[in-house]
């Protein structure tokens, strides 16, 4: 693109080169003789081919060369008293000669201005923060499981709720029920709404190193401008730049494995964007409407057992049972009979009816697939209190309320219980009526806190906990009497 340096330039040029015409034409007019003069006519031709070049270059070595060099990703030279500006975005190394004539190198703040000093003539090294060409539209996100089955009723909820406005969706529940797969349907069941891009971001909620809101955010900036963009060095700045490059857009992010609000809160971005985060973590946001995943139906986990493994066959009720309708277990049992052929589904059935190594049995298909282990991620960043409470929480065979859990665990306020319900590993149901709801462990999950009591409480602590267990169940008809007046109120 002309600049207007350079329209100013070519006029100057042009003027001239029309006075030197003029001038060999006064010249040659006012001594005919020198017409004869072969040698002053090519003088007269040389000098009005070289004098623009050197008016041209005199031109380029005093002006500014602010324009040239926003943008550029290339070194420019700046002169003695010129000022180039930096632009937002954009980095670099300044090397100048001092004095003596040696050369000096500093860094450059990503915005601002350099001044040439007096005596010397200094280079400005650019390595722009954006590309200048943007990559195409990114979409990031996986496809979903090709065997996802069931969750229609979720799925119809969830995509009329975007019809109705929907900005900022939450998919919550234990480790291995399926809300990531869940996630990858809805994205591309809603491609079409979000035409400048998908985008997936693990945050790693439930490492050991969560990402942080500007690690996040430096992922969406290079998803738009490739993966060797440099980020500003403040955090603010990055926020700043993570909002310009959503403005306007109409983008999905898919946060996926969140820790919480702190964590997502700083993410959401402008109108015209939505999000879509799943998290093991309950927690609360501005504009989020979340939805609780529970296992699939009977029928649906029967349906993903015989799609995976047909030989399963007339043992599919009782194993879809014994994975407890959890999709990380159902798909680690039907892929290891899938592939394992010298086991029957009869043999594997009955292996698992042993509560103590279930989860061990249902973890032999492999590592992405194994339930404990991805049970222990919640487990080892419980504080060692509420990991204890979570421990004795095996004595319930069934669910309880929250008085229970109190006297028999020793939760005063049942406030470790409260966080385990944060984190996923206990369920609760909200009661009909008026009162206090009920909580339960997922059968797997009292199984894999069982398994925890038996290695790391010892034999003492289950004892204990069991013998208030029976000493609360068998006083409670007495309290229920003394309270309500009869033994068999409702
Ligand atoms: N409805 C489904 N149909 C088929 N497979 C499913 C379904 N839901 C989940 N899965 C599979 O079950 C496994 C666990 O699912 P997923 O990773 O989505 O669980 P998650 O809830 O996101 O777990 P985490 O908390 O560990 O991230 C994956 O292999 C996934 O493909
Ligand atoms: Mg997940």
């Amino acid at each position: 693109m002309p600049t207007k340096q350079n329209h100013i330039n070519i006029v100057v040029i042009t003027i001239a080169i029309i006075l030197l015409l003029a001038a060999l034409v006064i010249i040659l007019d006012s001594f005919p003789d020198l017409q004869q003069s072969t040698w002053i006519v090519a003088l007269g031709i040389f000098a009005s081919i070289t004098s623009p070049i050197a008016v041209y270059e005199f031109l380029i070595k005093r002006s500014p060369n602010q324009d040239e060099i926003k943008g550029k990703s290339d070194s420019s030279e700046i002169r003695n008293g010129q000022t180039l500006e930096i632009a937002a975005g954009q980095h670099g190394t300044v090397m100048q000669l001092d004095l003596r004539g040696q050369t000096v190198q500093g860094s450059q703040p990503n915005i601002g201005s350099v001044q040439g000093s007096q005596f010397s003539i200094g280079t400005v090294n650019f390595s722009p923060l954006t590309k200048p060409a943007p990559l195409a539209v990114p979409w990031q996100i996986p496809l979903p499981p090709k065997d996802f089955t069931g969750r229609s009723e979720d799925l119809g909820e969830i995509q009329d709720d975007f019809e109705q406005g929907a900005t900022i969706t939450g998919l919550r529940g234990m480790g291995g029920i399926g809300k990531t797969a869940l996630a990858l349907v809805l994205a591309q069941r809603l491609k079409d709404r979000f035409p400048d891009g998908q985008l997936f971001i693990n945050l790693k909620g439930i490492g050991e190193n969560p990402l942080t809101p500007a690690d996040a955010m430096a992922q969406v900036i290079r998803a738009y401008f490739g993966s060797d963009a440099r980020m500003p060095e403040s955090e603010a700045e990055i926020a700043g730049l993570y909002r310009s490059v959503l403005a306007g857009k109409r983008t999905l992010l898919l946060l996926d494995n969140a820790a919480s609000r702190e964590q997502v809160e700083p993410l959401l971005p402008s109108e015209g964007c939505s999000v879509l985060v799943t998290s093991r973590n309950k927690f609360a946001l501005p504009g989020l409407k979340s939805w609780d995943l529970d296992p699939l139906s009977p029928a649906d986990a029967r349906e993903l057992l015989l799609a995976i493994a047909p030989r399963i066959d007339s043992h599919a009720d009782k194993l879809a049972k014994l994975c407890a309708f959890l999709p990380i277990t159902l798909k680690a049992a039907a892929y290891l009979l899938a592939e394992t052929t010298d086991l029957t589904p009869a043999k594997y059935v009955e292996e698992l009816s042993d509560e103590r190594t279930r989860l061990m049995q249902l973890g032999r298909a492999g590592e992405d697939l194994d339930a404990e282990a991805c049970f222990m991620l919640s487990y080892r960043r419980l504080p060692t209190e509420t990991a204890r409470i979570f421990r004795l929480l095996s004595v319930f065979l069934s669910d309880f309320d929250a008085q229970a859990e109190e006297a028999i665990c020793q939760d005063e306020g049942h406030r470790h219980l409260s966080e385990l319900l944060r984190g996923s590993l206990v369920e609760y149901q909200r009661s009909s009526q008026e009162g206090e709801g009920r909580y339960h462990l997922h059968d797997l999950m009292r199984l894999f806190a069982a398994g925890r009591l038996e290695e790391e409480g010892g034999e003492a602590a289950r004892n204990d906990a069991q013998q208030r267990h029976a000493e609360y169940f068998s006083y409670l008809p007495l309290q229920s009497f003394m309270k309500r007046g009869t033994l068999w109120a409702g």
